[in-house]
């Protein structure tokens, strides 16, 4: 079985093919996924998902690239926090790579959610883009109180992931690993201890090889785990196995 551990079923692009989708996912053994909100209405898409289809959990969060000069708004967020289908706080983080104009206030919004994630004990879904190290000083602040979290779509060099292991931080990686190319996230996958990996796909985003290109749905989380396990020199059971596992375990479902 494999959990996909990031997907946007909330997206425009996937939110009319729900039941589609999940036939998809489970012809590929897709067995779980986690819907991942980047915004208030994504987030609350998200939270619907989850408790119409048992198989669909949710996060909820306001992405970096929504910070601006305004105080964003959080105090919705209380009011799902303990939704049992609810299972992380994401996705939140810092993004310098679109804008760099903000970061203040793409910070300040960070702390804030991490903050809520802390009160209400749940994971983080680290968005993290050119912004490696800031993240990093914040999410060293941020863990020491026994918080937990994961780096989604890890794309750092393999140095800098063992900072964020160190922190008790996980490691998701998703379709660039495929990539003909990407020298960076293999190597990340062969290093990444197998008890701190999970799998995802990033729905509808960056569709894995064969599709790449395509729009991306969770069904393709097989082609990541198929090519970490090669990378890694394992069975494929061994990452379907322990990816669902760590999912499970970092999100607290059972
Ligand atoms: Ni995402």
């Amino acid at each position: 079985m494999l959990f996909d551990s990031h997907a946007h079923l909330n997206d425009v692009a996937l939110i009319e093919r729900t039941e589609d989708i999940l036939a998809n996912a489970i012809e590929n053994k897709v067995e779980k996924i986690l819907c991942v909100g980047f915004d208030k209405d994504s987030s609350l898409l998200a939270v619907e998902l989850a408790n119409q289809y048992e198989s669909i959990y949710a996060a909820i969060g306001i992405h970096p690239s929504e910070a601006n000069q305004f105080e964003i708004d959080l105090d919705w967020m209380k009011e799902y926090l303990g939704n049992p289908k609810v299972v992380a706080v994401g996705e939140i983080g810092l993004d310098y790579y679109w804008d760099k104009s903000k970061i203040e206030e793409q910070k300040q919004l960070f702390q804030r959610q991490m903050e809520l994630a802390g009160k209400y004990h749940l994971p983080v879904i680290i968005h993290m883009r050119d912004a490696t190290n800031d993240t990093f000083e914040m999410l060293r602040e941020y863990m020491d109180k026994e918080a937990s979290g994961v780096m989604h779509c890890y794309s750092s060099s393999k140095e800098a992931m063992q900072q964020f292991l160190d922190l008790g931080m996980y490691i998701s990686l998703a379709g660039p690993v495929t990539f003909k190319n990407a020298r960076v996230p293999k190597e990340v996958a062969e290093v990444v201890p197998l008890e701190k990996l999970l799998v995802e796909t990033d729905s509808p985003y960056l569709s894995p090889v064969p599709y790449r290109g395509k729009t991306n749905e969770p069904k393709n989380v097989f082609y990541v785990a198929q090519e970490i396990a090669r990378i890694k020199k394992v069975s494929f059971e061994e990452i379907e196995a322990a990816t669902y596992a760590n999912t499970c375990r970092l999100f607290g479902i059972k």
